[in-house]
């Protein structure tokens, strides 16, 4: 027998720009970017969400005008391509499919570009077109939600669903770049706006206490999206998520998953409700389960429970949906252990800013969790004014 190991290191980075205006005829940002593929001339298809096309008509216009003023350096290969918005592109193939017909058509090489500008789900859609077209075009993402431009736009991952299950097909694949453009967010409506927050709550409470407390102070504004503290949340958001990337496991191959605190039930929350609830809406929820139950298993301290559950509902969360009570919590972790990939790990609080991993969950223990968010809900819902100051907390079980 003969082995030959083959053993060699990529280096990976990319820039995370944060910017205004990215169209404007006269702002090199982007012509400078693709500039930095080493080309005098790149060519480019660019990608849109058809929300934002249509909430901002003129943009269509001032991408064309955008690629006439900075020829050669920058060309556009046609007028951009709209693709549905929302999680309906990445559940059909239809979208991927023209992606890849129209980088065939325009003759798109591994050197050229293709600009993605949208919501998380497009982006995903475009990233995968990009990832998998001749093994790899240049991606520049342009998130236009809260959520893309502090979590989803600026990883590694893309993907689209298949046989029902949410990115059952996807690559590991690195931008070449990521433009986050805060006018972009100018039509998202609040409640999108709020969605992404909770992916800020989720980073702050397993890596920084600091931003948690940053957060919690500026909770109200946050709450009518009032634009200053929101982009300060986004970029420390983004930061954190980068970090984490770069610290950890970037391709995802051990079993350890801390940045989906809050996800195993919030996936299956967002099935059992056929996307009604928003997935931001749904991991609100997942976060305060697995912190009601970090707490019950004597992890997390009272006052540190009640600071988390107060902010998500002074941000304006629901913290618990009707579906909750159907949901398998045995299926559900099994499930997840199988999108993990290896032995079951969830990320717990030992406090605000401290995560812990946990390979077991005492599922009658996480059932009363439920019920326990239920009967708040419910006391909630009698007295919106009065929060309660305390959860019931009293029986601490063993942590598995
Ligand atoms: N690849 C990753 O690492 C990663 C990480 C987290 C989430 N995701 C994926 O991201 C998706 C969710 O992304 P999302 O929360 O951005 O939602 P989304 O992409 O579904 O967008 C929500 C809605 O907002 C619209 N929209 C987008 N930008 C807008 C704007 N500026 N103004 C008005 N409307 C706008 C979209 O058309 C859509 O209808 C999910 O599919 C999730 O799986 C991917
Ligand atoms: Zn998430």
């Amino acid at each position: 027998m003969q082995t030959i190991y083959q053993q060699f290191s990529v280096n990976y980075s990319y820039p995370v720009v944060f910017s205004r205006n990215v169209f404007d005829r006269e702002n090199p940002l982007l012509a400078d970017l693709v500039g930095q593929g080493g080309s005098a001339r790149n060519r480019a298809l660019v990608v849109i969400d058809s929300e934002v096309a249509r909430l901002q008509p003129e943009l269509l216009e001032r991408i064309c005008r955008y690629g006439e003023r900075h020829l050669p350096g920058l060309s556009f290969v046609a007028p951009p391509f709209v693709v549905r918005g929302g999680e309906i592109c990445k559940r059909e193939p239809l979208e991927v499919e023209r992606i890849h017909a129209l980088v065939e058509r325009h003759g798109l090489c591994r050197h050229s570009f293709i600009i993605a500008i949208g919501g998380g789900a497009v982006l995903d859609v475009a990233g995968y077109a990009a990832a998998t077209a001749h093994r790899g075009v240049r991606l520049i993402r342009m998130p236009t939600t809260v959520l893309a431009q502090n979590d989803a736009g600026v990883g590694v991952k893309n993907g689209v669903n298949a046989f029902g299950r949410k990115n059952f097909l996807g690559t590991f694949a690195p931008p070449f770049a990521v433009v986050n453009d805060f006018e972009f967010l100018r039509t998202l409506p609040l409640r999108e706006m709020r969605a992404g927050m909770a992916e800020a709550v989720k980073v702050a409470l397993i890596r920084d206490r600091a931003f948690f407390d940053a957060l919690f102070a500026s909770r109200r504004e946050l709450a009518r999206a009032a634009s200053e503290p929101m982009e300060r949340m986004i970029v420390r958001c983004a930061e954190l998520h980068l970090e984490h990337i770069c610290s950890g496991d970037p391709f995802e191959s051990g079993s350890s998953r801390p940045l989906d605190f809050g996800h195993w039930n919030a996936h299956k929350l967002e099935e059992l409700t056929d996307g009604a609830l928003r997935h931001g809406e749904a991991v609100a929820i997942g976060i305060a389960l697995d912190s009601l139950y970090s707490r019950q298993c004597g992890l997390l301290s009272e006052i540190d429970l009640h600071r988390i559950l107060l902010l998500l509902e002074d941000l304006g969360f629901a913290l618990y949906h009707p579906s909750l009570a159907w949901l398998d919590v045995e299926k559900a972790l099994r499930d997840f252990r199988e999108h993990l990939g290896g032995e079951l790990t969830i990320p717990l609080l030992e406090g605000i800013g401290r995560k812990v991993e946990v390979h077991g969950i005492d599922t009658q223990l996480m059932k009363r969790c439920m019920v326990l968010l239920a009967e708040r809900s419910a006391r909630s819902c009698r007295a919106p004014d009065e929060r309660p100051g305390t959860f019931i907390a009293t029986d601490t079980g063993e942590c598995p």
